[in-house]
């Protein structure tokens, strides 16, 4: 297979994975018709020309072969470091990545870590991504800043390379938010390593349950009180690195015995750069108020997200440029005509 055809290759892939029907991938590939032909070679060229220094790797959780071959180009890095010694099974396959409980050996204090991996069509998948990454430099794999020319023009013309890089720019920005809020003692899970296309991170729930997140559980009056204001305080944690979530929602947040571990980070707001992130964030408020109203706690969220603006001593920017604005999404619209409503 040419590396032309990767990107198609990793297409059928993702579409098979997406379906959730990845044991009956192969027999479906085996079928006869012309449509199911072209990637049954493709595929088999492509497993052909592995290198099979992996092949030898074998996990507990038991994969069809084409995650199991994502599974091993993802997470092999991890396993040839110790970062893990075992998958153990799927936690769960979202739309963005899908997310694995591993068994860590020689990891610290851990015996269990999550490791997340990318969907290989994640950033294409993101149609508005523009609105996130605005104001915020590109980061190459090991976290640097992307200063290459060349790299930056594919990365301007979407060039198959330069959305390479873009998708491990957004990995990037989640391991270096995950990074940086665990350093100040934020509800995070611990992160440990990143690799081209996953990241490596402490892992919250017991072996048979993975913790909930917050959206699922019900809380009485007096704890979610007290992590309504944990979740307060960790947003305040981000803002005063002038950061702002950009997806915070009660489905964004863990919650096991009590506490809580705010998760999902690729699409990271950097305020000071981003023209719509008072937007963005009186959005995040808004959804993290819609959750805890539903559990007996009430707040008008526009005055609690300008209060934790300002505070910070920044102001509020009434208007957010149509740029960035995502028409499919009715928020926006919404936003968009409230704008034009009040001039
Ligand atoms: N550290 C973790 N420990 C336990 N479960 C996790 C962890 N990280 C993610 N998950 C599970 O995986 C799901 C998807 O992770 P998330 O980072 O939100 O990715 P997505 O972009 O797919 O929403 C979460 O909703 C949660 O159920
Ligand atoms: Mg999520």
């Amino acid at each position: 297979m040419s590396s032309k055809d990767f990107p198609e290759f990793l297409d059928e892939f993702d579409d098979d994975d997406q379906q959730s029907n990845l044991t009956q991938t192969d027999r479906r590939l085996r079928r006869s018709s012309m449509q199911a032909k072209r990637p049954a070679s493709k595929a088999n060229d492509f497993f052909r020309n592995q290198d099979d220094s992996r092949s030898n790797i074998q996990f507990t959780y038991k994969a069809a072969r084409f995650e199991e071959w994502w599974l091993l180009d993802s997470l092999g890095d991890f396993y040839e470091h110790n970062w893990i010694s075992d998958v153990m099974s799927r936690i769960k396959g979202g739309k963005e990545a899908s997310v694995y409980l591993c068994q860590s050996d020689a990891v610290d204090g851990t015996r269990l870590t999550a490791a997340k991996v990318y969907r290989p069509r994640s950033l294409r998948n993101l149609k508005n991504d523009g609105q996130y990454r605005n104001g915020r430099a590109d980061l190459d794999e090991s976290g640097r800043v992307i200063l290459d020319d060349r790299a930056l023009r594919a990365m301007q013309k979407r060039t198959a390379f330069g959305d390479e890089l873009r998708h491990q720019s957004w990995i990037a920005y989640e391991y270096q938010t995950l990074q940086s809020l665990y350093a100040v003692g934020a509800d995070v899970p611990k992160p440990f390593a990143m690799a081209k296309n996953a990241i490596l991170m402490d892992y919250l729930g017991n072996r048979q349950n993975p913790a909930p997140t917050l959206n699922t559980v019900s809380l009485d009056v007096d704890e979610a009180k007290m992590i309504f204001d944990r979740v307060l305080h960790n947003i305040d944690l981000m803002l005063a690195q002038d950061r702002i979530h950009g997806d915070l929602s009660a489905y964004n947040i863990l919650y096991w015995e009590g506490n809580i571990a705010l998760i999902d980070f690729p699409q990271v707001v950097l305020l000071r750069s981003n023209p719509a992130a008072w937007a963005i964030f009186q959005r995040d408020i808004a959804r993290i108020c819609q959750y805890f109203i539903s559990q007996g706690i009430e707040h008008n969220a526009r005055n609690l997200a300008a209060d934790l603006w300002t505070s910070y001593g920044h102001k509020i920017r009434t208007d957010v440029h149509p740029r960035d604005l995502d028409a499919d999404k009715a928020e926006d619209r919404f936003l968009w005509e409230k704008q034009k409503g009040s001039h």
